[in-house]
């Protein structure tokens, strides 16, 4: 049974109060056993306070972005080995926002998946396609070439290491949902892409994540899908009562 996964993307939303009262919140609502593991990712100024503050809860606190390089002059980075000092052992690469916002290549991307599997760290490496990509039909080869480019050089053991988030940029905090449908072939092409870049063995155990306007009432439905193992959620994770009814859906 592959990992099935709820994961809160806060972007650069919530300053330290803002932080500890979410958090709060979500310990407060962890009144029950899910059937998934849950995931935060707080602003990285506030990882260790978020860290710190749910050592002894069931959420794991991981980093929304991480340098390729070792250490040194790289003002504003934050490197694989200074998260793993605080304690954090997952992080998210390749984000949309970090693709189109700040430039980030695929060549870039799949350095810094390189860099955090090295050392051991779980990464959730995002794809998804724009809307124009899409209505040219041509969603299957760029989203496969994201995963080829960004995973081809791991060992089969540091696949072990990979989660996979699909997410649409068209659904990405537009309120314009993937349908289950298009979120289960999409997952199911990438896992045909895994079986070719490696073999059967990963391609059915690698979690792929669908992220796009995940809200309480359409997770069941997305969730539901034989290939999509979870979700990445943005706007929803901000909110304690919805991101757990999400992770509720598993
Ligand atoms: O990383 C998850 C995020 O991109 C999805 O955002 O607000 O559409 O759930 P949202």
């Amino acid at each position: 049974m592959r990992k099935q996964i709820v994961a809160g993307n806060w972007k650069m939303n919530c300053d330290l109060p803002d932080t500890q009262k979410l958090i709060t919140d979500l310990k407060t609502g962890l009144v029950k056993e899910f059937n998934c593991e849950l995931m935060i990712a707080p602003s990285t100024p506030f990882l260790y306070n978020a860290f710190n503050s749910t050592l002894d809860s069931d959420i794991e606190v991981i980093a929304q972005n991480v340098s390729e390089q070792e250490k040194g002059a790289f003002t504003g980075e934050t490197s694989v080995d200074m998260l793993q000092s605080i304690g954090i052992k997952t992080v998210i690469i390749g984000h949309s926002e970090r693709r189109d916002i700040y430039g980030e290549t695929n060549e870039l991307i799949a350095q810094k998946v390189k860099a955090s599997v090295n050392k051991g760290m779980r990464v959730i490496f995002c794809c998804g396609e724009h809307l124009e990509i899409r209505k040219e039909d041509k969603h299957y080869d760029l989203v496969g070439n994201q995963v080829k480019i960004a995973l081809q050089d791991l060992t089969e053991e540091q696949m072990s290491q990979i989660v996979i988030a699909y997410e649409p940029v068209w659904a990405i905090g537009t309120g314009e949902t993937a349908t289950p449908e298009q979120a289960q072939e999409m997952h199911a092409h990438l896992r045909n892409e895994l079986s070719t870049l490696f073999n059967d063995s990963i391609a059915q155990n690698t979690s792929i994540l669908y992220g796009g306007s995940v809200k309480p009432n359409n997770a069941a439905e997305l969730f539901a899908k034989p290939d999509v193992d979870g979700g990445l959620v943005g706007g929803a994770s901000l909110s304690a009562e919805s991101f757990l009814n999400i992770a509720n859906a598993i």
